[in-house]
């Protein structure tokens, strides 16, 4: 890890606006958080909190109404940053008729990959997530878990240096998490920077280097795993999330 900011958000503030009279209320109030590079960083929070709001203002599909989000020192969205990053949504939109395999394709010819490069591209990562044998099935005919595994498969294409996945072991068995518990571990150890959400604190604690907790767009607690397992007076990071959301 470098003391390099790959991911900085500064004073992010976003409302939402009820139809009633536009009042306005917070979906994210001042909120703040940097991840150097090679960091992974696990942001958590109850239902609502704003997680994926957060994710999907630096990857750039949402403005903050004030404040600014940088991913490698571009503003986010600029074309300089989406070459570089690569993004699991929360429920990712597939097209049902494509293949697995024309789907992965496609996506790499976003990213304008040579056919050469794209080829084997596809092949290593249809190996990664498991899914080298039902390639050639039309994603209709996947199961949730299936989704997920090209999802996180797509996300790689490009070979990012900045990973967002919001809930990357969501729909996934014991196996499939494992999966990914390894794939985040060898993502690590190439180098990446990781940003990623998720409600499954075991696989978190495991995985991450620091966490944040976020409680109505407010970043309310902000450590590392190390500290809150050792030294932190937590049984685990469980305790120290029900503590920090006052669950
Ligand atoms: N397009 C939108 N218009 C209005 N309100 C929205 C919109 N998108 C999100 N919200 C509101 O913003 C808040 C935060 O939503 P967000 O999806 O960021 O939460 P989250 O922390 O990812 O939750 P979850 O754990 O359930 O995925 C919620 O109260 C939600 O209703
Ligand atoms: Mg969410």
């Amino acid at each position: 890890m470098t003391g390099v900011n790959v991911i900085e958000a500064r004073g992010l503030k976003k409302d939402r606006v009820s139809s009633f009279l536009l009042k306005r209320s917070p979906i994210l109030d001042d909120l703040s958080l940097t991840v150097r590079e090679g960091e992974t960083y696990g942001l958590l929070g109850p239902n609502g909190a704003g997680k994926t709001t957060t994710v999907k203002i630096l990857v750039g599909l949402i403005k903050p109404d004030s404040g600014d989000a940088l991913v490698l020192g571009q503003k986010a969205g600029e074309p300089e940053a989406l070459k570089q990053i690569g993004f699991l949504p929360e429920n990712p939109y597939f097209y049902s008729h494509l293949t697995g395999y024309e789907f992965l394709e496609f996506i790499g010819q976003l990213f304008a990959l040579k056919k050469k490069e794209l080829k084997e591209r596809m092949a290593e990562l249809l190996e990664l997530v498991g899914m080298t044998a039902d390639a050639n099935q039309p994603m209709r005919k996947y199961s949730k878990g299936m989704l997920q595994r090209l999802g996180i498969a797509q996300s790689l294409i490009n070979n990012p240096k900045v990973i967002f996945w919001d809930e990357p072991m969501s729909g996934l068995d014991p196996i499939g998490r494992r999966d990914v518990r390894k794939i985040l571990e060898r993502l690590k150890s190439e180098g990446k920077t990781i940003f990623f959400n998720s409600h499954l604190l075991p696989d978190v604690s495991d995985v991450c280097d620091r966490v944040g907790v976020l409680v109505k767009g407010k970043l309310v607690a902000e450590d590392s795993i190390k500290d809150i397992e050792r030294g932190g007076g937590y049984k685990d990071l469980e305790e120290y999330f029900l503590t920090k959301v006052g669950g």
